[in-house]
């Protein structure tokens, strides 16, 4: 998978730093959508171990995750929660509101790894669904840029993860469109802070590496006003 480990590298890194900065300025509680083996809530401890971590998956992922952390660390701690829902149920909302998250405090979203996954309308209804917290929230997550799925693919490795991901189970279904991520997203309320391309992710977190990086995709950055 060229490109993959300087990507995942470098997106790794970015989203701790955007993370630890939004819960420096205030954020009170943090949701972590498509968790998957996501290490957060076990690795910055020192900056998350005293607010409420929310991870939420499908309820086959969140249930072998816990079997997982709960053979590594002997227990869940305290502050992390895990809640099922599907982006595909239209039930996210209500997940959320089940699990006790707090729509009324600054909350921290971290969607790392997922839009490309999903149709477009859930990528949408997921924003929408989120739009309705406190000012001043935020979501971070990436996304495969759409012109990736034209045909010939513009981009070198492309053709080649689209049908790698596909053989493997996990076909990537959308993406979105860099030059009007503004527009889109402020469709659902949300303003653009950063949007990090493949460049800029690698002059940050790459520097003086011969490694590749994915030319794909890139890192958004936004917030309730
Ligand atoms: C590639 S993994 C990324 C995991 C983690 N965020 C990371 O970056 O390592 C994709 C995650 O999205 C979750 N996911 C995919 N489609 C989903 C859906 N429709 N509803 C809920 N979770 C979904 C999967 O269960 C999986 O945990």
């Amino acid at each position: 998978m060229p490109g993959l480990y300087g990507y995942v590298t470098a997106r790794t890194k970015h989203m701790d730093r955007l993370l630890i900065e939004d819960v420096c300025a205030g954020a009170r509680q943090v949701v972590v959508l498509g968790a998957g083996a996501d290490s957060r809530a076990y690795r910055l401890t020192a900056d998350l171990a005293t607010i409420p971590i929310y991870e939420v998956d499908h309820p086959a992922t969140g249930a072998w995750k816990q079997d997982m952390l709960g053979r590594l660390l002997g227990r869940i701690p305290d502050h992390v929660h895990f809640v099922s829902a599907d982006f595909g149920m239209r039930t996210l909302r209500s997940a959320l509101d089940t699990a006790g998250v707090d729509r009324t405090v600054p909350t921290v979203f971290l969607w790392e790894g997922v839009t490309p996954y999903l149709v477009s309308d859930d990528i949408d209804a997921t924003l929408d669904a989120l739009a309705c917290f406190a000012s001043g929230s935020s979501v971070i997550f990436d996304y495969w840029h759409r012109d990736a799925f034209d045909q010939p693919c513009p981009y070198p490795e492309g053709e080649k993860y689209i049908r790698g991901l596909a053989a493997r189970g996990e076909p990537v279904r959308s993406g979105l469109d860099p030059a009007t991520l503004t527009d889109y997203l402020a469709e659902y309320g949300w303003h653009l802070v950063d949007n990090a391309t493949p460049a800029v992710l690698a002059r940050q977190y790459l520097p003086g590496s011969t490694r590749q990086i994915l030319s794909l995709s890139s890192i958004a950055h936004a917030r309730l006003p």
